[in-house]
């Protein structure tokens, strides 16, 4: 019988993670889930938590949902533990977005100076989750959710040496629901081949009759006669240049605007933050309806509302990777790995995002080889910027800091590298003790 826990228990995903495991009982044998949250968040907790049993019970299951703030207590004996906690919350986020932007320069949660503080405060966090589950649970395997989260899994693996890591997000499922919607054809008839980093990664599809359709698609979905369309809540819907997409004959991932159309993703942003209305805002107001409508007793199942977020449909990741591995089901996922030379371009020991099949053992990604050149400066430009920014919420190290500010693609160098860095060192102080 199965003990699954969840860091991050008061998150108003936590329902999505339920109707993942309730859909998938019978692969599941399930006991008990564990919520875990800290003072912070334990107002949450409580709320989303009673929920979460009340969507158990209604399912007529016995599972047993526990909910603490005492996560050495919830890690004893666990067999899977999932994170999807927020260091400083919502309005460490607020900041994240803000202040970059007050300078003119992109605020966003996972790219940019917003998302690489979010590695600096997350970081220090799961290398300590990892110390407790060495200690208390040593098979267990960890599903990080947490983002920004390719980096926070390389740093799980290859720092904390926790190699039963698997990396998820939700993007990849998007764009092959995209894919499968725009040929017409359904998504099991579709072979999909994934390659990049976390929310910088390009994509391949095939037909079961063997024929290779990403230049088709690329027509249908970024075409002059199509309108373009990003299917996540969280990116304005800037279309892509198609004449640059055709060329590369890859299907870009929605993240990829922030670089490709830089300027127009800023202006929109910008004007975003005038009007008070980044998307951390609108999610803070989102999220405050979603726990009015989590408190009512009668509730018992996911609501609509929950589609607001950007993360919706992110349980058919993280509860098929736990039923793949539990039963050696082989399901394709896209999952963020060890490279192992899957991506050639890239280091063998550094995480990439791929997609394979998810065996008893974790996933085994298929063999992308190498990218063209018009891919690959920028996905090596990322990487080396991804791991000056792992050392940097590692050791603390302001030069590092500053460098992996002055490489990231988002960021001016020079003397707004720095006031930026230095602003946003002294906003978030409280959360990042190793500075
Ligand atoms: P949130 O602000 O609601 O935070 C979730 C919970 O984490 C909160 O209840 C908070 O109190 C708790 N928390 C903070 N620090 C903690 C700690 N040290 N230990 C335990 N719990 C802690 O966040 P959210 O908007 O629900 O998002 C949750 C996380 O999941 C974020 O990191 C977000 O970026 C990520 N996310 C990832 C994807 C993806 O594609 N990988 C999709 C959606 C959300
Ligand atoms: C996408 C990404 C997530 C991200 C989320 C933001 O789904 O995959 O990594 O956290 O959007 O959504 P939000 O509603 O918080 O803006
Ligand atoms: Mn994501």
């Amino acid at each position: 019988a199965l003990k699954i826990v969840t860091i991050g228990g008061g998150s108003s995903y936590t329902p999505e993670l339920i109707e993942g495991y309730i859909k998938r009982k019978d692969e599941l044998p399930i006991k008990e889930i564990w919520l875990v949250d800290i003072e912070a968040g334990k107002e949450k907790l409580e709320i989303v938590g009673e929920m979460a049993k009340r969507m158990v019970k209604a399912a007529g299951l016995d599972w047993t949902v526990h909910l603490t703030l005492d996560r050495r207590e919830a890690l004893k004996d666990a067999d899977y533990v999932s994170t999807q906690f927020r260091v400083g919350l919502l309005d460490a986020r607020i900041k994240d977005e803000r202040i970059p932007l007050s300078h003119g320069v992109l605020g966003q949660e996972t790219n940019g100076a917003g998302g690489m503080f979010k590695a600096f405060r997350t970081i220090p966090v799961i290398l300590d989750i990892i110390n407790d589950m060495k200690e208390l649970c040593p098979n267990a395997w960890l599903v990080n959710f947490t983002n920004p989260a390719g980096m926070v899994t390389e740093a799980a693996i290859k720092h904390g040496g926790w190699k039963k890591t698997a990396g998820l997000c939700n993007v990849p499922i998007g764009h092959r629901k995209q894919a499968a919607e725009k040929l017409g054809l359904p998504e099991e008839d579709l072979f999909f081949k994934f390659a990049g980093i976390n929310h910088f990664h390009w994509h391949r599809v095939w037909d079961k009759e063997g024929n290779e359709r990403t230049a088709e698609l690329i027509d249908l979905i970024y075409g002059p006669e199509s309108e373009s369309e990003s299917h996540l809540k969280n990116i304005h819907d800037v279309p892509f240049p198609y004449e640059q997409i055709k060329d590369l004959g890859l299907l870009p991932c929605g993240y990829h605007r922030y670089y490709y159309i830089e300027d127009e993703m800023l202006a929109h942003s910008v004007q975003e933050f005038k009007e008070g209305k980044t998307r951390a805002q609108v999610v803070k107001a989102t999220e405050a309806r979603l726990f009015e409508l989590y408190k009512d007793p009668k509730l018992d199942y996911k609501p609509k509302e929950l589609e607001q977020r950007g993360g919706t449909h992110y349980s058919d990741a993280a509860c098929e990777l736990i039923a793949s591995i539990q039963n050696d089901k082989r399901t394709d996922m896209v999952v963020s790995t060890e490279n192992n030379g899957t991506i050639t371009d890239l280091p063998y020991d550094c995480i990439v995002e791929v997609s394979g099949p998810v065996t008893g053992h974790g996933p085994e990604p298929y063999n992308w080889g190498t990218f063209p050149p018009a891919a690959r400066g920028i996905i090596q430009v990322m990487k080396g910027m991804e791991e000056t920014v792992i050392r940097a919420a590692i050791d603390g190290d302001y030069g590092a800091a500053l460098h992996a500010f002055t490489i990231n693609p988002l960021v001016p160098g020079g003397t707004m590298a720095k006031t930026l860095l230095d602003e946003l060192l002294i906003a978030h102080q409280e959360h990042l003790p190793q500075f």
